[in-house]
């Protein structure tokens, strides 16, 4: 039999115990605050101060949910990343009653509808294009819209795996990025370009030099090599792979110590000058054979044209396969603040200068341009194609595509889905065979979708986009096309 009075007792007594070591607890940190003399709120208002820090942090994490517009949270808005998530889960780009787009907001993209759209028995699939068609080996990349560089180390390993096996599904190129190739990069089949750090990882000698026989290994795994010179998010300074990332197996794949900070060198400690750079490429094409091609970040014009013209020097032929140019804006697992809010100009400049330069030293049929920086939507890749690109990549695009939601802990090994952490209980969350579906489905979709912006432009497949095709709004009413903005270097495209 239970007895009513003594079970209330008990009850009574034990909620009494707990209000007393609340109110101890309280009393404690109360008394803390007020002698702590680091943080003036919570000394000049103990207890109460500390909600001031508990709400700024959570904030981080629920303004977009609450507070924040579709359109306004940076780096990328809801309605961006609502995109992804529906064209990776296939259920598309349709909708309903108008669009929530502002086109007289300066900078919106309007693409130049013709009166006359192509018919579907007119339109054309978008041919492949060949990267280096004069290596032993050239590439022909199938694709226009790509994955960009993100090392294994910065993204865990089932990202990786997903995105080497969805990349294989959709026929698009994998960059490595920085941190070496390793079996899951390899797991998809699909087309990998070869990213080379300036810490080599992958293809470096014990003393960090490039090392010919690893480069001929590797060369026969991959279909083109990328020198990183640069990117957005940090130009001017290395990789930065925080030790916490480091595991055994990050360690291992790198040459480096476990746990211990992997910090690439902020420049190929052997390239010095444009002419050393032609040096590098023309060494790792005669050992592999492969297209090589370098990533670089532009913020005026004169880098780019004394490269061009020291190639002309030395004869077309020096020439780098392909440039990735990155916007100043881009993404990273992890940056120095002031070089990714300060160093680098956007893509929306530099691509024109890197077109431009190409086109003025007529070397822009030798050189594949491949463009970078938050082309995550089919329109900004059209944007990309009219102002002069051949192919476009996007490595946080993909992340949406597995399922990252912008929690921006890359730097932290807590990404809280799996994408960028080695947690295995986290990692958990990010399932291979759905994820690499996403990937797939989005790259189709972007690949798809570029086409269908360029048959309403009365084209017949989205490589014939040029200049006159987009306009840039400036301001509310008053918009200009894109070869007002950046007039061809001469009266006709020269490509
Ligand atoms: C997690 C992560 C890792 C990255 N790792 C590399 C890398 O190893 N090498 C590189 O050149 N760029 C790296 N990047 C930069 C991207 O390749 C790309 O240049 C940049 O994010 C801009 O493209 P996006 O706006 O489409 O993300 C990384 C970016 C992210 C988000």
């Amino acid at each position: 039999m239970i007895n009513v009075g003594t079970t209330l007792s008990w009850i009574f007594t034990i909620l009494g115990w707990m209000a007393g070591i609340v109110i101890l607890v309280l009393l404690v940190m109360f008394v803390q605050d007020l002698l702590q003399t680091q943080h003036a709120v919570r000394r000049n208002f103990p207890l109460v101060g500390r909600l001031r820090y508990f709400l700024e942090r959570q904030g981080e994490y629920f303004r977009q949910y609450f507070f924040a517009n579709d359109r306004e949270e940076l780096p990328f808005n809801r309605m961006t990343r609502n995109w992804v998530y529906r064209t990776s889960k296939n259920i598309g780009g349709t909708i309903g009653f108008g669009t929530t787009n502002d086109l007289r907001e300066p900078g919106s993209i309007v693409f130049v509808n013709a009166p006359y759209p192509v018919l579907e028995d007119e339109r054309q699939p978008t041919p492949p294009l060949v990267i280096g068609p004069d290596c032993a080996q050239p590439f022909v990349a199938e694709r226009i819209v790509n994955i960009s560089g993100m090392s294994f180390g910065a993204l865990s390993e089932p990202a990786v795996r997903a995105l080497s096996t969805g990349a294989g599904q959709a026929g698009i190129w994998l960059n490595t990025g920085e941190g070496g190739l390793t079996p899951y990069h390899l797991e998809g089949n699909c087309p990998l370009i070869f990213q080379i750090g300036t810490a080599k990882y992958g293809v470096r000698d014990e003393h960090g030099r490039l090392d010919e026989r690893l480069l001929a290994e590797v060369g026969k795994r991959v279909n083109a090599f990328e020198i990183k010179l640069a990117q957005g998010a940090k130009p001017g300074h290395g990789g930065v792979l925080p030790g916490v990332k480091v595991t055994a197996q990050v360690a291992r794949i790198r040459g480096i110590a476990e746990g211990v900070a992997s910090i690439s060198p902020n420049r190929h400690p052997e390239i010095r000058s444009d002419d050393d750079l032609l040096d590098v490429i023309a060494r790792v094409r005669d050992v592999t054979g492969r297209p090589v091609g370098i990533k670089l970040v532009l913020s005026s014009e004169h880098p780019i044209h004394a490269l061009c013209g020291a190639i002309l020097r030395r004869g077309v032929d020096s020439a780098p396969d392909f440039i990735t140019v990155d916007g100043g804006d881009g993404g990273t697992g992890a940056a120095p603040q002031v070089l990714a809010d300060h160093v680098g100009l956007p893509l929306n400049e530099s691509l024109p200068i890197l077109v431009d330069a190409l086109l003025a030293s007529g070397l822009r049929q030798r050189v594949r341009v491949i463009a970078s920086g938050k082309l995550v939507t089919s329109a900004h890749v059209g944007w990309a194609l009219c102002v002069g690109a051949d192919f476009t990549v996007t490595a946080r695009g993909f992340m949406f595509a597995l399922g990252c939601i912008q929690s921006l802990q890359c730097h932290k090994d807590t990404c809280p889905t799996g994408v960028t952490t080695h947690n295995k209980r986290l990692q958990k969350g990010l399932v291979v065979t759905d994820k690499a579906t996403r990937v797939a489905h989005y790259a189709r979709w972007m690949n798809e979708d570029v086409d269908r912006l360029a048959h309403s432009c009365g084209l017949a497949h989205a490589r014939q986009f040029q200049r006159h095709h987009a306009r840039i709004i400036q301001a509310p009413g008053r918009s200009l096309r894109l070869d007002q903005l950046f007039p061809y270097p001469s009266a006709d495209r020269q490509d």
